[in-house]
C-alpha cells in the first residue's frame, strides 16, 4: 500500500491525548519518511466541518476516555467522519482507571466511517478530575512504549497489500457496557452531569478558560457565566493561569477523592496490533 502522509488527528481538553497522539504520528512519519500533518478538534470552531481522510494516509486518532467510553458528546461529529479508505491507528488516553469499551468503540466508529484500523492502543493521561492520579502522564515511560509500538506499526504497515481486518482490541463488542457511573458511600449513582466548576476572586479576567472550552461554554463576557454544557474536561481547571476555577460540588469531590485514593497502582500501556 502507497502511504504519502501520517495525520496526527485529536480531541484532547488537557493536553494529554495530544502528547501521545503526537509521539506517536510524528514516529511513524520519521519511520516510514512520509510527510506529518495535525488535526485537532478539540474546539467547537474545529468542529464545524466533518473530519475527511483520503487513500494513502495513515491517521493516528486519539480521544480520552470518559466514563469508559468515547466522549458522547463527540458521537454526533464522529459518525460523519469520511474515512476513504485510509488506515488508522486508534488511540485512547485514560485517567488510570480503565478504558472499558473506549477503545473497540473507537474502532468500530473508524471502521464504520471507512477508516482500515491497522494498530490501536490504550495509554495513560493525569486524570482531568485530579493533579495527582496518573500525575504528570504521559512521562518517559510511556513516551518509551509508544517509541516500542511506532517501531512494531512500521513493521505491520510496511508488509501491508490490500485491505486489512480490523485490529482486535479489548472489550466489549457492540452493544458495549453502559458508561462508568461514579457512586457514592452507599452504592447511589452520583450523578455530575449539571455540575460546573466556579470562579474565585483570583480570576483577572483574561478569558483563557473561554478560549479552552472545547464546548464553547463559557462566556467571554463574564467568564462565571456558562452559556452551555459542561463535560468536566478540566481544561479551564487545569489551565487557568491564577487557578480561578474550581469545583465545589459535593459529589464530584467525592468521587475525585475516592478515585484519588483508590487507583494508587500504576496502570501500564496496552498495545494491539
Ligand atoms: C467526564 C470524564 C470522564 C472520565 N472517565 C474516565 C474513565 O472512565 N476512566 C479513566 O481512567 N479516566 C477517565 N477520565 C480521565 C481522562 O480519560 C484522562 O484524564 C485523559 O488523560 C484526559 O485526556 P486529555 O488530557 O486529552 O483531555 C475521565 C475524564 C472526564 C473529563
Amino acid at each position: 500500500m502507497q502511504l504519502r502522509t501520517v495525520c496526527a488527528v485529536y480531541f484532547s481538553a488537557t493536553d494529554t491525548t495530544k502528547k501521545i497522539v503526537k509521539q506517536i504520528a510524528g514516529g511513524l512519519a520519521g519511520a516510514l519518511q512520509l510527510s506529518y500533518q495535525e488535526v485537532d478538534f478539540t474546539l467547537p470552531q474545529a468542529r464545524t466541518t466533518p473530519l475527511e481522510f483520503a487513500e494513502g494516509q495513515l491517521i493516528v486518532f486519539g480521544t480520552p476516555v470518559y466514563a469508559g467510553r468515547v466522549p458522547n458528546v463527540l458521537l454526533k461529529y464522529l459518525v460523519q467522519t469520511a474515512g476513504n479508505g485510509a488506515l488508522a491507528i486508534p488511540v485512547v488516553v485514560y485517567g488510570n482507571r480503565d478504558y472499558d469499551d473506549a477503545l473497540i468503540e473507537l474502532r468500530d466508529l473508524l471502521e464504520k466511517s471507512n477508516l482500515h484500523t491497522v494498530a490501536a492502543a490504550a495509554f495513560i493521561g493525569e486524570h482531568s478530575f485530579s493533579k495527582t492520579l496518573a500525575a504528570g502522564r504521559p512521562d518517559g515511560a510511556d513516551f518509551a512504549v509508544a517509541d516500542r509500538f511506532v517501531r512494531d506499526v512500521a513493521e505491520k504497515v510496511r508488509a501491508i497489500s490490500g485491505i486489512p481486518e480490523p485490529v482486535y482490541v479489548k472489550g466489549t463488542p457492540y452493544p458495549y457496557r453502559g458508561y462508568y457511573q461514579p457512586r457514592d458511600r452507599k452504592g447511589t449513582p452520583v450523578d455530575i452531569r449539571k455540575v460546573k466548576p466556579l470562579t474565585n476572586e483570583r480570576c483577572d479576567g483574561c478569558k483563557l478558560c473561554a478560549a479552552v472550552c472545547p464546548m464553547g461554554s463559557i462566556d467571554p463576557g463574564d467568564v462565571r457565566q456558562y452559556t452551555g454544557i459542561c463535560i468536566k474536561c478540566g481544561a479551564c481547571i487545569k489551565k487557568c493561569p491564577q487557578q480561578a476555577k474550581y469545583y465545589a460540588d459535593e459529589g464530584y469531590l467525592y468521587h475525585q477523592h475516592e478515585l484519588e485514593e483508590g487507583l494508587t497502582r500504576r496502570a501500564e500501556p496496552e498495545l494491539f496490533l
